[in-house]
C-alpha cells in the first residue's frame, strides 16, 4: 500500500510515525508533501519517508492519500488535487468540520473517508473516529481501521456525531491537561514542589486512565472504591462531587460541539 500525506504538521507527524513504526505500511511506500521545506526534511530525516513537493503527483503515485492540511486551507488543495484523483484512490480527510458532502463536491465519485483523530496519536495513545463515504467498501474499512490502529484505539460512528467527537476527544487533551493543570497547582499549594506534583497528578491521571480500561470498571465505581467512610476521598469529594463541576464540564462540551457546528456550516 503506497500513502501519500498532504500536509506534514502535528498530526501527520504522528500518522506517519505510527504506521511506519507498528510496519503497517513501510517507510519507502509513505511519500509526503507540505509547503515546508523545514517539515519536509524534518519527516523525511526522522521516519525515512519520500518528499513529494507536487500534490497532483503525490496523488498519482498513492493508493490512499491523507488530507492532514488545516480546515481553512483544505478547500485549495482539493481544487488543487482533483484532477489527479481517480477510483484508484482511498481519500482520508482528517481535517475537522470538513464533512464528506463538502469534500465530495470537489472530488466526484470518490472512495473518501472522514477521521477525527487527537493528538495523543502522537505517543501511539489516540483516539480516531471514523465514518465511511458512500462507494467506499470493506476491504477500504479494513485498511482505515488497520491505519488508525497503528497510533491508538479506533472508533466508527456516524457522521453526525462528529460534532460531539469534536468535543470530546478531538478538544478533550486540552481540557483534560487544564484540569492536570489545576491539580498540579493544587499539589504546589499544599507544599510540593512543582516537578513533584506533576510527576504525582500527570501518573495517577494516566493510571487511573488504565485501571478503568484495563479493569472495565466505571467512574462511578472507581470512586466508590476509592472513597472509604470518612476518609481523606470522602473529605476531598464533597467539594469536588459538587453539581458546579458538571454544569462546567457540560458548558465546556456545548461551547466545543457548537464551534464545530458553526466551522462546519
Ligand atoms: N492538532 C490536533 O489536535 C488535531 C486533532 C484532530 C484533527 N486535526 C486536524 O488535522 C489537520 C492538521 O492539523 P495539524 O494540527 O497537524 O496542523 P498543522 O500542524 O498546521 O499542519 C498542517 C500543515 O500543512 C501544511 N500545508 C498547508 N497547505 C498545504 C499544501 N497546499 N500542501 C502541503 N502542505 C500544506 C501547513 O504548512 P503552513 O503551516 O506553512 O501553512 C502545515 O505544516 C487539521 O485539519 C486539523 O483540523 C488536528
Amino acid at each position: 500500500m503506497k500513502v501519500g500525506v498532504i500536509g506534514g504538521g502535528r498530526m501527520a507527524e504522528a500518522f506517519v510515525r505510527g504506521i511506519v513504526a507498528s510496519g503497517v505500511v513501510a517507510a519507502d511506500d509513505v511519500v509526503v508533501n507540505d509547503i515546508s521545506d523545514v517539515r519536509c526534511d524534518l519527516l523525511q530525516g526522522s521516519y525515512g519517508v519520500t518528499i513529494c513537493r507536487d500534490n497532483r503527483a503525490l496523488v498519482a503515485g498513492a493508493d490512499v492519500v491523507i488530507l492532514a492540511v488545516k480546515p481553512q486551507g483544505l478547500d485549495a488543495v482539493l481544487a488543487e488535487i482533483a484532477p489527479a484523483v481517480t477510483q484508484a484512490n482511498l481519500v482520508i480527510s482528517i481535517a475537522a468540520g470538513k464533512h464528506l458532502a463538502g469534500i465530495g463536491a470537489f472530488l466526484e465519485a470518490v472512495r473518501l473517508v472522514r477521521v477525527m483523530p487527537n493528538l495523543p496519536a502522537t505517543v501511539g495513545e489516540g483516539m480516531s473516529v471514523f465514518c465511511m463515504g458512500p462507494g467506499t467498501s470493506t476491504s477500504d474499512r479494513d485498511t482505515v481501521v488497520r491505519l488508525l490502529s497503528s497510533f491508538g484505539k479506533v472508533h466508527e460512528l456516524p457522521e453526525a456525531q462528529f460534532d460531539a467527537v469534536t468535543a470530546l476527544s478531538g478538544s478533550g487533551p486540552a481540557f483534560f491537561a487544564h484540569y492536570l493543570a489545576e491539580f498540579i497547582a493544587g499539589g504546589c499549594d499544599l507544599g510540593l514542589d512543582r516537578e513533584a506534583a506533576t510527576l504525582l497528578a500527570t501518573q495517577t491521571m494516566l493510571g487511573t486512565a488504565r485501571l478503568l480500561t484495563e479493569q472495565a470498571i466505571t467512574p462511578a465505581e472507581l470512586v466508590k472504591a476509592v472513597c472509604s467512610k470518612k476518609g481523606t476521598t470522602e473529605a476531598g469529594m464533597q467539594h469536588l462531587g459538587s453539581p458546579v463541576l458538571g454544569e462546567i464540564v457540560r458548558a465546556t462540551l456545548d461551547a466545543a460541539a457548537e464551534r464545530s457546528r458553526e466551522l462546519s456550516a
